[in-house]
């Protein structure tokens, strides 16, 4: 099984940005996890983050026929993109949305995820741990 795991904007500075709410755990900390979860589970990840919108939206489409299922963190873009919803269903791989905070309990803009209509399962204030639960979902799907 070949997992994508997508994280989007400013999720390269974790340790860095606001440690209260991300903690100080760094991005590279991040990709290790994963790594090991997808060993510890027996799939392939590949991990991708980019601060582009577009960028992500190329990832998504050349994931079709490649990968089986997708992890996405959006970030900041869970609550702005159409064109990463739209580029989610057109290639219509099981998908999870993951957020490390717990992102209903901030601010009134964080409230919308555009991307969630095109995802099977939501997990969000769980730190690392949304991660490797999202991809044993994948897993058990
Ligand atoms: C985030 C929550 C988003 O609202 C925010 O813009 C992020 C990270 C999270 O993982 O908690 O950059 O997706």
């Amino acid at each position: 099984m070949k997992i994508l795991v997508i994280n989007g904007p400013n999720l390269n500075m974790l340790g860095i940005r606001e440690p209260n709410i991300y903690g100080k755990e760094t991005y590279g900390d991040l990709v290790a996890f994963i790594e090991k979860t997808a060993k510890d589970l027996g799939v392939e990840a590949e991990v991708y983050q980019s601060n582009y919108e577009g960028d992500i939206v190329t990832k998504i489409q050349e994931a079709y026929g490649e990968k089986d299922g997708i992890v996405i963190n959006p970030a900041a873009y869970t609550h702005t993109s159409v064109a990463i919803l739209d580029a989610l269903k057109s290639v219509a791989i099981p998908t999870v949305e993951v957020h490390l905070s717990d992102v209903t309990k901030r601010e009134d803009f964080r409230q919308i995820s555009f991307v969630r209509s095109a995802c099977e399962k939501t997990y969000m204030g769980l730190g690392f741990e949304g991660y490797k639960k999202a991809m044993e979902y994948l897993v058990k799907r």
